[in-house]
């Protein structure tokens, strides 16, 4: 069986969404001490839905296509769906990510967590909304 998933050589390759949004309501920075990954990433909320989501990152080939596919997966929906993502779902809806690199999807989870944290701070009011 091939290390990696179609899905994830597609994602690795050809990225979505990534950027930056210049007036993202928030924005969430992550990095994982071991490997010295770094992920960022932007979401535009209007709403209580996700309008839009960028990223950037220093980050490896799991990274890269955890990113865009979580990316994928809160795009359009509201910040509540947004919100229960997991690095599970990320994972799954990649076809699997070896055992190794599961820390990569985390890192796309936990980016999207504390840009949803900044919006939450930024906006104080939408937090009981959702
Ligand atoms: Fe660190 Fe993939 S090896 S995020």
């Amino acid at each position: 069986m091939a290390l990696y998933s179609e899905k994830v050589m597609d994602h690795f390759r050809n990225p979505r969404n990534v950027g930056v949004i210049e007036d993202a309501d928030g924005i969430g920075e992550v990095g994982n001490a071991r490997c010295g990954d770094i992920m960022k990433m932007y979401l535009k909320i209007k709403d209580d839905i996700i309008e839009d989501v960028k990223f950037e990152t220093f980050g490896c080939g799991s990274a890269i296509a955890s990113s865009s596919m979580a990316t994928e997966l809160i795009k359009g929906q509201p910040v509540s769906e947004a919100m229960k993502l997991t690095n599970k779902a990320v994972a799954e809806a990649l076809d699997g990510l070896p055992d190794y690199k599961m820390h990569c999807s985390v890192l796309a989870e936990e980016a999207i967590e504390k840009a949803l944290e900044d919006y939450f701070e930024k906006h104080p009011n939408k937090r009981k909304d959702v």
